[in-house]
């Protein structure tokens, strides 16, 4: 694997302006992720959005599609913020890293983690999306964001649903992520899609 390259990060004609930057994110080789992806996906919804949710990495469906959370976790979120009230167009919905990473199974691709170094050349883009929406609200879904934009000692499992402290706005929440809805065995799943709709409840009073 390369180490991160400054000069892999392609040149952005317009940094203020959103689809500007997600442009030039498209030819992004700052890490090799892109080299097995299919495309960039960049972060999607209005600038003008109070709360941006931050995932781990696009999956399998998003690589195809181009747009996040737009498979099975993606449904699951959709379905969570709809219980909860927020409406998924009003928010903007995006990754800490912008490429699949994966790794082959006979015919499939399954997703595999992000690593530090990967997620720290991906920062930039969500740096600049966090900029230029300026949200009140930052909601990082599961431990692989968590870790990465809160530090390695945050614990989702302890801290879901709490404030916590973070230059990244002036109030950030973490929650699971919605994946591990569609993981979780079959007797809990309802459990855990009530609690991860309790945290996104209080989002959606931190929304207003
Ligand atoms: N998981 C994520 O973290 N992000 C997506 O966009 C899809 C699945």
């Amino acid at each position: 694997m390369a180490k991160s390259d400054e000069n892999a990060y392609p040149a952005i004609a317009d940094p203020r302006s959103l689809r500007s930057v997600a442009a030039a994110a498209k030819d992004c080789r700052a890490c090799d992720l892109w080299s097995r992806a299919t495309q960039t996906v960049f972060g999607e919804g209005p600038r003008t959005a109070t709360a941006v949710f931050v995932g781990e990495q696009p999956g399998d469906k998003e690589d195809l599609a181009g747009h996040p959370f737009v498979g099975p976790a993606g449904r699951v979120l959709d379905e969570a913020l709809a219980e909860a009230g927020i409406d998924r167009r009003r928010v903007f919905v995006t990754n800490a890293v912008k490429h699949f990473k994966w790794r082959a199974n006979g015919k499939r691709r399954l997703h595999e983690r992000p690593n530090g170094a990967e997620i720290a050349a991906c920062r930039m883009w969500l740096e600049l999306e966090l900029q230029l929406v300026k949200p009140d609200i930052v909601v990082v879904l599961g431990a692989t964001a968590a870790q990465a934009l809160l530090g390695p000692a945050f614990r989702v499992t302890r801290q879901r649903g709490q404030l916590v402290t973070s230059s990244l706005a002036p109030r950030v929440v973490a929650t699971v992520h919605p994946s591990s809805i569609l993981r979780a065995p079959d007797e809990s799943r309802d459990a855990e899609m009530r609690a991860f709709v309790r945290d996104l409840r209080i989002v959606a009073k931190l929304i207003g």
